[in-house]
């Protein structure tokens, strides 16, 4: 049993990687709950952990069998020496962030601070504290502009197009520098669109699923002609390769293994209309689909090759887009009766 700590646990990879993990560890959670995204949606995560009402507002610390979860900002360096302090980690897995392409384009400075100097904060006080484990959330939009399909680790990444995909390459970079400085292990997750329950409602496949369910019109965006293609990843499978990771890095007591990057995709990337299609069949409803030129400074097509993951950890991604749709709409139609969409 490792002690464990999540960063941004109360967003979407956090809090389903939080419900897996405390199954056979000790897990702690810090989030600072921001409304910059979603907050009555991290809250109703929360709330199916912890019987004590939180608020955004509070500062607080509430413990329940699932762990302990703190109200933190990561970019608060005061409150996370103290959190160190008090707390020792086998493992910190970093997930919080600012999301979402497009609003990194209005909010760059924003996503800047949290995502890189958030990102440094983390790494460096909690290597200060003792800290030899750390993995993170990178993501497939390091790949940018490349088109050099399937995307193995190697692909170019030195063209993002947008201020959240730089923010995560240059995660990378400070990572690859760190570990050489220090002797520590990282582990960086390029993690290919994530859906599954308990999805962010800013995402594509929750906002699919709404306007499929109230018969709205979905505009899918081209360029140039050509429909967008996502390599879709089902949150279980992201949390179990996690799970896996953990374990092996558990297992590997002190020795530094230095810096590695991982691809986690799905390994069946589909067109936006295939995947809004599938919604239609499993709900039974009519899709109306529009096709617009648009999606600023998004990626016409990911896909991931995950050799390099199987090899290191004996693990694919296996949930399909049928079966990972079906349970996000199961999901999604009990959150309504929940009201977890605001
Ligand atoms: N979901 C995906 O498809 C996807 C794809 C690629 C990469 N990622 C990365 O995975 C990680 C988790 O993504 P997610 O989809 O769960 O996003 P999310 O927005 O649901 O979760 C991120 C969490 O970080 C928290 N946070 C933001 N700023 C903070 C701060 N200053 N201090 C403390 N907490 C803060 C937010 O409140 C939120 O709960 C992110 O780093 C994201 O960039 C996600």
């Amino acid at each position: 049993m490792a002690k464990i700590l999540i960063t941004g646990a109360a967003g979407f990879i956090g809090y389903n990687l939080w419900e897996k993990l405390c199954i056979e560890h000790t897990v702690m959670g810090i989030d600072n709950l921001t409304d910059f995204s979603n907050p009555q949606m991290k809250l109703q995560r929360l709330s199916n952990f912890f019987s004590q009402q939180i608020q955004k507002e509070d500062s607080v610390e509430v413990t329940a069998e699932k762990g302990v979860f703190i109200t933190a900002d990561i970019l608060d360096r005061v409150k996370l020496q103290s959190l160190f302090s008090l707390h020792t980690f086998d493992v910190v897995i970093h997930l919080a962030a600012l999301t979402g392409i497009r609003p990194s384009i209005q909010h760059e400075e924003q996503y800047r601070k949290v995502n890189e100097q958030g990102f440094k904060n983390v790494v460096e006080i909690a290597e200060q504290h003792g800290v030899k484990k750390i993995i993170y959330a990178s993501s497939s939009s390091v790949y940018g502009s490349c088109s050099d399909y399937p995307f193995t680790e190697g692909s170019d990444t030195n063209h993002p197009l947008n201020p959240y995909a730089s923010t995560k390459k240059n995660n990378e970079l400070f990572a690859e520098d760190f570990t050489q400085q220090h002797n520590i292990t990282m582990i960086g997750l390029r993690f290919f669109t994530v859906y599954g329950p308990w999805t962010r409602p800013d995402m594509a496949t929750f906002n699919f699923i709404r306007k499929v369910l109230n018969n709205e019109e979905i505009t899918v965006f081209q360029h140039q002609q050509q429909s967008m293609v996502r390599d879709f990843t089902y949150v279980e499978d992201v949390c179990e390769a996690i799970a896996r990771l953990v374990q092996q890095l558990c297992s590997a007591k002190q020795k530094s293994l230095g810096h590695s990057i991982y691809n986690i995709g799905g390994g069946e990337p589909v067109d936006i209309a295939t995947y809004v299609a599938e919604i239609g069949k499993q709900t039974g409803r009519t899709v109306q689909v529009k096709k617009q030129q648009g999606g600023e400074g998004e990626m016409i097509k990911t896909f991931a090759n995950c050799n390099k993951l199987f090899q290191h950890i004996s693990f694919k991604p296996k949930v399909s887009i049928e079966e990972g749709l079906q349970k996000t709409i199961e999901w999604y139609n009990f959150a309504i009766k929940h009201d977890a969409r605001k």
